[in-house]
């Protein structure tokens, strides 16, 4: 097997393989409007054919400047929101060990500007304080109020202790090529910058360098990243037939379950390093298609730890809820059970097993009781947790998302519902003009 698998027969049952395989001519015609850009949001399509094109030129350009930063800098702080920051940090967790960040790996990868907490930043600049560090600004309208006061504190803050000139080399821009204070700000300090493109939203961005370069300073093969992507996007172009593509399956049954009933989306995973996967999932889907007062809401879940709080409302709550488990085929390491010789705890009949193994049988008895508790159950597999695969999967669900929100009727790569809270934000703290 060397491409993620989608399962969609636990899903059959509220929902009919007729009704979803009906929805062929639909979602094929959904991913032609995609290719020939002439659907709603036809200006931000330029994520389809990120993978395939970008060149090794532009690659090794990234690794360089990763490699700087990996050279001169124990900690790297990535500032950005949304789409600016969740697709970086979902590869790094997944890929990255456990515990990296306790032992002396360098660089260690922190976030900042995707809150505004106050503790929150003053501890991430006591704990800089006695270190040598750099920023990655990631900015596309260079304006958002989040990462621009995070970025005005820490910028201060590293020009203080180590010299204008130093700092210069430690921050890096990542914004559009000509508008925004962002780009501005890089202009006049002499900032290496690098451009997110015109044609590719936030939520979309991660395989440019808006995710590649902090995924390459994480020490990230970010060539086998785009591999994966590379091959998913073959796998399903507008020209893979319906019954094959599996972006086109996976939005064809969504649609399906969402117009049966189902409002709510959660994708569980059995990996605790998928967590920001979902996060960054959550994002994809739920800004691209939640307007005009639908779409599915997307949550998330990490299991076996949420079957022990919201297992319970899962299994026997309201049904308006459908799952979808991101499953990993093989572990990286192995560790089996010991035998005891007291056996106290009753765990003897699992003595010489791997503890994979009674995971997996976790996730067959929580997919079978879901299933019997009336939830509907998707499992997309990857063979292993690495670059490649999580390449693979990271495109599936941009293109399952664009062809899920054309069966919609929604333009899914706008998100006009942000802009509220900003409003009375600005009105609220006498921003002028507001
Ligand atoms: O997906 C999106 O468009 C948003 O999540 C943005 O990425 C987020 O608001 C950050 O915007 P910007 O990169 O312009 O600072």
């Amino acid at each position: 097997m060397n491409r993620i698998t989608l399962d969609i027969n636990k899903a059959l049952g509220t929902i009919t393989k007729e009704q979803v395989y009906a929805q062929a001519s639909q979602a094929e015609a959904a991913n032609r409007k995609l290719e020939n850009g002439t659907g709603k949001g036809n200006d931000f399509l330029g994520w389809l054919h990120l993978p395939s094109s970008i060149s090794e030129a532009d690659m090794a350009g990234i690794q360089a400047t990763a490699a700087d930063f990996r050279t001169h800098c124990e900690v790297i702080v990535v500032v950005g929101i949304g789409g600016s920051y969740l697709g970086a940090k979902a590869v790094i967790d997944a890929l990255s060990g456990s515990f990296d960040y306790l032992e002396n790996k360098k660089p260690v990868v922190l976030y900042a500007g995707h809150n505004i907490g106050e503790d929150y930043l003053y501890e991430l600049s006591n704990y800089l304080k006695d270190k040598s560090w750099g920023i990655i600004n990631i900015s596309k309208s260079g304006t958002t109020t989040e990462p621009a006061l995070a970025f005005r504190i820490l910028k201060k803050q590293l020009e203080d202790s180590a010299g204008k000139e130093i700092a210069r080399k430690r921050i890096v821009a990542v914004t559009d090529k000509a508008r925004g204070a962002l780009r501005t700000l890089a202009g006049k300090e002499g900032y290496p910058t690098y451009v997110i493109p015109d044609n590719v939203g936030g939520r979309f961005s991660v395989l440019t360098p808006v995710g590649l370069l902090p995924i390459a300073v994480a020490g990230i093969d970010i060539k086998q990243l785009i591999a994966g992507a590379v091959a998913m996007e073959a796998a399903t172009g507008s020209n893979v037939l319906f019954h094959d593509n599996i972006a086109a399956i996976y939005a064809a049954t969504r649609n399906e379950l969402y117009k049966s009933g189902k409002k709510i989306e959660i994708l569980a995973n059995f990996t605790p390093k998928l967590h920001y996967v979902a996060e960054w999932w959550k994002q994809l889907y739920g800004e691209s298609e939640g307007k005009e007062n639908k779409g599915l809401f997307t949550a998330a879940v990490d299991f076996t730890t949420d079957l022990h709080s919201m297992g319970q409302w899962i299994q026997e709550g309201e049904r308006s809820i459908f799952e979808t488990v991101i499953s990993i085929a093989k572990p990286q390491y192995k560790t089996t059970i010991p035998q005891d010789e007291q056996d106290l705890d009753g765990l003897n009949y699992l003595a010489g097993k791997r503890v994979d193994e009674v995971n997996k049988m976790a996730e067959l008895g929580t997919q079978l009781a879901h299933v019997d508790g009336g939830v509907p159950n998707i499992k997309i597999t990857l063979p292993e947790l690495n670059a490649y695969y999580l390449g693979q999967l990271l495109y599936f669900f941009e293109k399952a998302c664009g062809i899920s929100g054309y069966l919609l009727g929604v333009n899914p790569f706008d998100q006009p519902g942000v802009e509220a809270y900003k409003k009375n934000m600005f009105a609220l703290l006498n921003k002028p003009g507001y």
